[in-house]
């Protein structure tokens, strides 16, 4: 059984074979997720894609209020290390590594990275799951990219979460394609209406998914899905 809570914009919890993977958290500076209490949020790993202030934002507290072991790219790892988190891991585009929830690979995105101090988050990326019971896809902020065909070719993707709110990543559309690429038809929507950039009609994306076969999911802040 997976579950899968979420927190607002990219910020994911999932719970797989008891142990929980916080991706991307970003939920003290969201207005629409003010009822999520940060300092209750006690993950096993935080997962991080990206070195923007959207994706990063609740890392350092949590990663201190937690065990959590904090994984991403080399730069970012570091510059949490040199703020006094102490579990972290460093990886770098192509990298797998086997934590005792599952196989890490971390993945190419088309994206920038900069850390909210201005600081080289080193190029952005995506996380790919292989664990007992499956596999699933984070993607980060990312552009549409052939890359994503190789994932298709190496895994059997169950489900992943693409961005889907357009101006800064994908929009539905090429979501849509994503999630072919990659070899899924469930789509978990990322970094979409948190801010005024990024709204959408969250109707006419359903309708667009379900026209080319996709499911997407998208939950409240806050609900949990059980798969
Ligand atoms: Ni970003
Ligand atoms: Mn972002």
């Amino acid at each position: 059984m997976i579950e899968i809570t979420y927190y607002g914009h990219s910020t994911y919890l999932v719970k797989i074979n008891n142990k929980s993977i916080l991706f991307d958290p970003f939920i003290s500076p969201n207005p629409k997720a003010s009822q999520i209490k940060v300092e209750d949020i006690k993950p096993d790993y935080i997962l991080i894609s990206h070195g923007h202030e959207d994706h990063v934002a609740d890392a350092e507290s949590i990663a201190k209020g937690s065990d959590a072991m904090l994984v991403s790219n080399y730069e970012i790892a570091v510059w949490f290390a040199e703020k006094g988190v102490e579990k972290y891991h460093p990886m770098n585009h192509g990298g797998s590594k086997t934590f005792d929830f599952g196989k890490v690979k971390y993945v190419n995105a088309v994206h920038s990275s900069t850390l909210p101090d201005g600081s080289s988050g080193g190029a952005a990326g995506g996380f790919v799951i292989e664990h007992a019971n499956g596999c699933f896809y984070f993607a980060g902020d990312t552009a549409l990219t052939y890359d994503m065909k190789l994932i298709g070719e190496e895994f059997k993707i169950d489900f992943a979460f693409l961005p889907i709110g357009d101006n800064f990543t994908m929009g539905i559309k090429d979501a849509i394609k994503a999630a072919s690429f990659v070899g899924t038809k469930k789509i978990f929507g990322i970094h979409y209406d948190t801010f005024p950039y990024i709204e959408i009609d969250i109707e006419q994306a359903k309708k667009e998914a379900a026209e080319a076969g996709k499911e997407l999911i998208l939950l409240n802040i806050g609900e949990t899905f059980t798969l």
